[in-house]
């Protein structure tokens, strides 16, 4: 049986003003009509049937993801609430250990909710080639060829070819590194970026995390054991979940483990982290523009201009994101878009 488990608890501060707290990236339409979440899930129809995903979310968007499930007809397998965020290690941990009471031998393909993947096919195709690999008890990473030296990105070395398999043992996992290590990592040809992708069998996910961090292991355990399932929703137990060490599943077990494999993936992936990287994959226009809503633009080039509520007119703007919503503007050179975390910590500050 395999499960998709969509990750869903990030809060996308990068693209603040449209990304909010309580309403982040992912339960945005930021590209067509669907919102991100529901792109997550609609992508694996006709790979995974029955489709019905185990979502993890934090409470307080229970029912905006159940109002999207529910509007593309999925039926999930249940919707786990984290009463607050632990990172992806507990995340996935709580998925793996409510899928094995109902399959002991599931597979899990845990998939973040917040990102754009452009070639359905290829993604789907890559997928089919990761489950043989995962019932050989490999922990799948899906790798990106680099374009720049990211540092808010892990990055992998492959080794060997797996024999018979499209995938690759992985030398090293470096978990977001330095600048300069980043730019020798792109120099050398040799690594990919961890797409934040997995496809692993749950049971030895939970083996990995138990032996490099029971103590998430556990709380996780305790938090599911004590859970209560209210409807729809399945929630964890507040008390044992706050003692749950907060941290990533890459920092947790995917550096530390010795059976990740990687396989090489080609499919327009985006995790859409910044304003420029979804001006990036928007449709433009002849002047290299993406214009959303009431806009006016005149003598503007390559940039992203998008109205909520008001009419936006700009004059002269070359490689600028200018983003209004009713309570907050946001005008930034597109080389300067990763400062927005800033503006959202000094906003949170002074709050
Ligand atoms: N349920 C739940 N709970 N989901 C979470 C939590 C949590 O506490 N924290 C994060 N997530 C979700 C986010 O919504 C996102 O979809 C996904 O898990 C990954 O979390 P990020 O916080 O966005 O991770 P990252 O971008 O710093 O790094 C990861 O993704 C990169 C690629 O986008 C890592 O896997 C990197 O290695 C990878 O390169
Ligand atoms: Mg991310």
């Amino acid at each position: 049986m395999l499960i998709p488990v969509i990750l869903s608890g990030g809060v996308g501060s990068r693209l603040w003003p449209l990304s909010r707290e309580h309403y982040p990236k992912q339960l945005l339409a930021l590209v067509g009509d669907k919102t991100l979440l529901q792109n997550t899930i609609l992508r694996l129809q006709g790979l995974v049937e029955p489709l019905h995903p185990l979502m993890v979310c934090n409470e307080s968007h229970r029912f905006l993801v159940a109002e999207q499930l529910r509007t593309i007809e999925i039926c999930a397998n249940n919707i786990l609430l984290e009463p607050i965020g632990r990172n992806t290690a507990p995340a996935v941990a709580v998925a793996a250990l409510q899928a094995i009471q109902q399959y002991p031998d599931a597979l899990l393909l845990v998939l973040p909710a917040d990102h754009l993947i452009n070639a359905t096919e290829r993604f789907c195709e890559t997928l089919k080639q990761a489950i043989p690999l995962a019932e050989a008890n490999y922990l799948v990473t899906f790798g990106i060829v680099p374009d720049c030296p990211e540092t808010g990105y892990g990055y992998i070395k492959a080794a060997q070819q797996i024999a018979q398999t499209a995938g690759f043992t992985v030398e090293k996992f470096v978990e977001k590194p330095n600048l300069a290590i980043a730019q020798d990592y792109v120099a050398s040809g040799e690594y990919y970026w961890n797409s934040g992708m997995f496809l692993f069998k749950a049971k030895r996910y939970l083996e990995e995390l138990e032996k490099f961090a029971p103590a998430i292991f556990t709380a996780c355990q305790q938090a599911l054991t004590h859970a209560v399932q209210d409807k729809d929703f399945l929630r964890l137990d507040a008390e044992y979940f706050r003692e749950c060490p907060s941290d990533s599943i890459d920092y947790a077990v995917m550096e530390h483990t010795e059976s990740a494999a990687i396989l090489p993936l080609d499919a327009g992936w985006s995790d859409v982290g910044a304003w420029s990287a979804l001006w990036a994959v928007s449709s433009h226009d002849a002047q290299g523009n993406v214009l959303l809503g009431d806009v006016i633009a005149e003598n503007v080039q390559n940039s992203y201009l998008r109205a909520e509520h008001r009419l936006l007119a700009a004059i002269g703007l070359d490689n600028h994101i200018v983003i209004e919503t009713a309570d907050a503007v946001l005008v930034a050179h597109k080389d300067h878009v990763q400062d927005v975390k800033k503006i959202v910590t000094h906003l949170k500050a002074s709050a």
